[in-house]
């Protein structure tokens, strides 16, 4: 087992892939904040699938996190991190620091509409998809890769990404990674190590709620009074609920009944101080 070349600047970044890409070589790029889990090593097979090199970027996005979010506290596990990619097969992980990203004098920041602004995270975080969209940017401008892997579970945030590489014309194939879950259900997140016990004996009712609320849409009730049972059922249950909503998967707007194409149903919900995200196809 080979441990991935540890790049810190995006000048070694660069010379890296052009060096892979000089030799022939296809290059996936899978942008996460570390913390990582069978969930991020799944997005780097999928990138494998397709590309003979993939790179893993850590960075803890300050812009990404509003004031009274976990930017401090987010957890930072960098030598557990390396060795689940090395046992990966990943070849390189790029690691910038703060300043290297944001340098003195950084000042552009990446405008969203479309999916950003469905009234779903972006209600409860407003500034959080400028923050993903500018750095995202500046890694995919950073690395050039040909894929770039995102997982499903932060379906808008996907939905975002694909919305802004579209947009700007940024030459990269998007490809979104399937959730994967524990055992009970649960959506593995970065964020889970926040759980008390009875807290994460307590968490798995989101996606289990989802489920019974996805086969009743699909038995024809109606989307707007079946979501607001599974709310109910959450909050009886001692949730704090942000949004439990269907959407059109793609747009990420509301739905019509009955409505043709793919939909989504999200949610967001608060058990003690943690906030969980979820969502599942109808
Ligand atoms: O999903 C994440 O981990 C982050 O939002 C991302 C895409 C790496 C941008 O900081």
């Amino acid at each position: 087992m080979t441990s991935p070349l540890i790049l810190n600047s995006v000048a070694d970044l660069r010379r890296t892939v052009a060096a892979w890409r000089a030799a022939g070589e296809r290059i996936a790029l899978v942008p996460t904040m570390g913390a990582l889990h069978p969930g991020h090593v799944s997005l780097t097979a999928r990138g494998r699938e397709s590309c003979a090199r993939v790179v893993v970027s850590i960075f803890v996005n300050p812009t990404q996190f509003a004031p009274n979010e976990d930017f401090s506290a987010y957890p930072r596990t960098f030598d557990a991190d390396l060795a689940k990619l090395a046992a990966a097969g990943v070849d390189a992980v790029f690691v910038p620091s703060v300043s290297e990203m944001y340098p003195d004098g950084f000042g552009t920041t990446v405008t969203l509409e479309g999916p950003a602004v469905a009234d779903l995270e972006d209600r409860f975080r407003p500034s959080h998809f400028a923050g993903v969209a500018t750095v995202v940017t500046k890694l995919l401008l950073q690395a050039l890769p040909d894929v770039a892997v995102f997982g499903e579970k932060d379906w808008q945030q996907l939905a975002v990404i694909r919305r802004a590489v579209r947009d700007l014309d940024v030459p990269v194939e998007i490809v979104g990674g399937p959730t994967i879950r524990e055992a009970d259900g649960l959506a593995m997140s970065s964020r889970n190590v926040y759980l008390s016990p009875a807290e994460r004996a307590a968490a798995p009712l989101i996606y289990r709620t989802m489920q019974a609320c996805a086969a009743r849409i699909r038995a024809g009730e109606p989307g707007a009074v079946v979501a607001a049972d599974g709310r109910a059922a959450l909050e009886g249950a001692g949730f704090s609920v942000d949004y439990l909503e269907l959407r059109d998967a793609a747009s990420l707007a509301r739905v019509a009944d009955g409505a043709a194409g793919p939909r989504r149903l999200l949610a967001a919900a608060r058990i003690g101080a943690t906030r969980l995200i979820d969502n599942i196809a109808v």
